[in-house]
């Protein structure tokens, strides 16, 4: 059996097998823990909107940390029917996040007239990954399904299966390079044309492969096209793209071509 499955798919096989044993190390040694967790990170009134979004059965149960990031946790939780979902929890208490989030919001016109204060700030940054994500999805790119939005906490579908994670295109190259780079430049246009935003923070770390497609995601920094940076942040996710399929030796769209065919000029 194992000598005609093909070099790749064994990779594939070890590379899930180590994600699992991660999750579940990362499972065990955490649960205990996950209850002080909960309640030493967040404050009380992330606590409570946790509840809240349990209570109103968006989420059913929060399982363990999938990731631990400077401005935000991911969660794995379940629903009443016991499909996975991310948790995306907005740490209320990054310093750094306060002072980088403003260039984006402001000059944004669909967030015109909004509190300044950290609570808030934060409230309107998850508010707006949430709706990226829905821009996103409407304009058929394929994203993590939004499905909940409060406060500082985004619930989105789970990329990935048990609480592991897709991998990333930087984790793991896809196998057929190509199709992917061609899928990225076709989504890449629908944001900017359809959603009429830019992604802002594209690369190799920010798209999953899952069942052999690319899933983008991390949108909370994405801005609408008539935002002031987009432009640059535009030309920017297009090198980024751009530079990682020609390491996969994908000819790829030159950099300017590229970008007259997202903006359609
Ligand atoms: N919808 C999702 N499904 C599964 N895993 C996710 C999802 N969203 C995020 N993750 C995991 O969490 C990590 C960090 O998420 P991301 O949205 O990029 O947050 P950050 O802003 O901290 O970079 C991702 O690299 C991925 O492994
Ligand atoms: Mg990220």
């Amino acid at each position: 059996m194992l000598d005609i499955m093909s070099r790749k798919a064994q990779e594939r096989i070890a590379h899930t097998e180590r994600r699992i044993e991660r999750r579940d190390k990362m499972l065990t040694h955490d649960m205990s823990k996950e209850r002080a967790t909960v309640e030493e990170v967040f404050d009380q009134a992330t606590r409570m909107i946790v509840f809240d979004l349990m209570n109103s059965g968006f989420l059913y149960e929060l399982n363990g940390v999938v990731s631990s990031g400077k401005e935000a946790r991911v969660y794995w939780g379940t629903d009443k029917e016991g499909k996975d979902l991310a948790v995306k929890i907005y740490l209320t208490s990054s310093a750094e996040f306060k002072r980088g989030m403003h260039k984006y919001i402001e000059g944004d016109p669909r967030f015109k007239d909004v509190k300044h204060d950290t609570r808030s700030l934060i409230s309107v940054w998850a508010q707006k990954e949430f709706r990226n994500l829905r821009e996103a999805d409407a304009a058929k790119v394929r994203v993590p399904k939004p499905i909940a939005v409060k406060s500082n906490v985004v619930i989105m579908e789970f990329i990935g299966k048990e609480g592991v994670s897709a991998p990333s295109l930087k984790e793991q190259a896809p196998v057929n390079p190509e199709k992917v780079y061609k899928l990225i430049v076709t989504y890449l246009k629908r944001l900017y044309q359809k959603a009429k935003i830019v992604h802002g923070d594209l690369s190799e770390y920010n798209i999953m492969m899952w069942r052999g497609r690319p899933v983008v995601f991390d949108v909370s920094q994405s801005v609408s096209i008539q935002h002031p940076l987009a432009d640059f942040m535009i030309k920017r996710d297009i090198t980024n793209v751009n530079k990682f399929f020609s390491r996969l030796q994908v000819k790829v769209i030159p950099d300017e071509e590229l970008y007259k065919m997202v903006v359609g000029k």
